[in-house]
């Protein structure tokens, strides 16, 4: 099997910021919409988990941890091309057995500027609720068992941001307010973002029965450094 190394086109030596930024490089190259594959997209996102579970490139040290796949409860599937080989276990992308579906409060990031608001407001939500915004800006909607928070919004007609679908970038990131999504292991926002509670919305799936997040904060300087360019890999899908 080719090494992880070798599909994300780094040094087998190179550091945390050498392979995050070779990764993020690999899974704009590779995917569907810029020209790449199901299965090339899939083999980088792979090789990335691979890497972070602790692969050797002797093949002497075991990857004991637990591949980010396998805690993966929301990593985005493109359904075909996967390359797993048989040592290597199943991605657990099921539901958590009893799950049901959850109900997300919404509010456009872009809103908050033009009342004054802070995310820091104990009462965001409920200033939003009252100001009368359109559903585009604020609300709530149900996430079925299985489905990512950014699929959920899509399948109900809103046209949240995007870019890579694989953990590579924040373009897709939320505010997380309230409840908790889950995290696949293989993403790039690092451990103090996380704890300011910024998540991926592209691959984090309810793991609460409510939430609340302000989306579309990618317009956020924090996350600037993690975005990937808007066009032509961002395609939002027009509201329905
Ligand atoms: Fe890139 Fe979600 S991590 S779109």
């Amino acid at each position: 099997m080719e090494s992880p190394f070798d599909v994300l086109l780094v040094d087998e030596d190179a550091d945390d910021e050498e392979i995050e930024q070779a990764y993020r490089r690999r899974v704009k190259e590779a995917h569907p919409d810029q020209g790449g594959s199901v299965e090339e997209f899939q083999a980088v996102r792979r090789a990335y988990e691979r890497i972070q579970a602790g692969y050797e490139p002797s093949g002497s040290a075991v990857e004991t941890t637990t591949s980010a796949a396998e805690t993966d409860a929301g990593a985005t599937d493109f359904g075909a091309g996967d390359e797993r080989t048989a040592s290597e276990p199943e991605p657990e992308s099921k539901p958590e057995p009893g799950r049901v579906s959850s109900e997300v409060e919404y509010l456009n990031y872009e809103v908050l500027s033009d009342f004054g608001w802070e995310t820091e407001d104990d009462d965001l939500f409920g200033k939003a609720a009252a100001a009368g915004l359109d559903d585009e800006d604020y609300g709530a909607f149900e996430v079925n068992p299985g489905e990512s928070l950014l699929e959920a919004a899509e399948e109900r007609g809103f046209a949240w941001p995007f870019a890579c679908r694989g953990g590579a970038c924040a373009n897709c990131a939320v505010l997380l307010l309230g409840g908790e999504l889950s995290m696949p292991a293989s993403h790039v926002l690092p451990d103090e973002l996380m704890e300011q509670g910024f998540r991926l919305s592209c691959n984090g799936m309810p793991i609460t029965d409510e939430l609340k997040v302000v989306y579309n904060v990618k317009h956020m300087p924090e996350l600037d450094e993690l975005l990937l360019p808007p066009q032509p890999f961002e395609n939002a899908y027009p509201n329905r």
